[in-house]
């Protein structure tokens, strides 16, 4: 398996990535974050990263910066969103995605990744709902419990909680 930055011309390999891996309800507008987040024109890009696996695209992941609202400080990042082909899945390819993306954003000192997904899922790398309290969602959660962190480096949790802004294709209330 090879892992690399994804481009622009990977649009569509990324966009069927997650048409393949998630249900009808959903796979239209994470496909399109996933898109969104690869193409959006920005001083402060994405991470997007390609799972590769016999000569084809079949994963992907995406971090991106998270700053405090109304400021330009950033305060960390958000792992959003994140899929493997089912064809590929249970081979360790989302979990090679999730470590990567720990180390190098880890190189860039202290700081907070932020995800709201599965607990069950997400355990496994570290992050808890406790550190997640620091950070106040753009928009309610459908589901709270999915909202947790994992600190990067020697990080310490701020004096009160910090409303957060997310990059502009996050901003969608139908996302959270
Ligand atoms: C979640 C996902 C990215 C995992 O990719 P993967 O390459 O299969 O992951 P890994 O091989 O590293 O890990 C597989 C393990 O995670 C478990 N797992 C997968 N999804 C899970 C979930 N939502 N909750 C708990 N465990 C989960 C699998 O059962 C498997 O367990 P095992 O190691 O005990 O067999 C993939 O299943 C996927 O694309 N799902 C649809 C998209 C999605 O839900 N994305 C958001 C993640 S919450």
């Amino acid at each position: 398996m090879l892992i690399r930055t994804a481009t622009r011309q990977d649009m569509e390999s990324v966009r069927d990535i997650y048409l393949s891996a998630l249900d009808a309800g959903e796979r239209e507008s994470i496909s399109q974050l996933a898109v969104d987040l690869l193409t959006q024109d920005t001083a402060a890009p994405a991470l997007s990263w390609i799972a590769e696996a016999d000569g084809i695209a079949v994963g992907h992941i995406a971090f991106s910066p998270v700053t405090v609202k109304g400021s330009a400080e950033r305060i960390g990042f958000i792992l959003a969103p994140l899929a493997v082909r089912p064809s590929h899945q249970k081979r360790g390819i989302g979990s090679e995605l999730i470590r990567r993306g720990i180390d190098r954003l880890s190189e860039a000192g202290p700081d907070i990744l932020l995800v709201y997904g599965d607990p069950g899922y997400y355990g496994r790398f570290g992050f808890d709902t406790s550190s997640a309290e620091s950070y106040i969602p753009p928009y309610p959660l459908t589901y709270p419990f999915g909202w947790q962190a994992r600190p990067l480096g020697d990080w310490t949790p701020p004096a009160s909680a910090l409303r957060i802004e997310c990059a502009a294709p996050l901003n969608e209330p139908a996302l959270w």
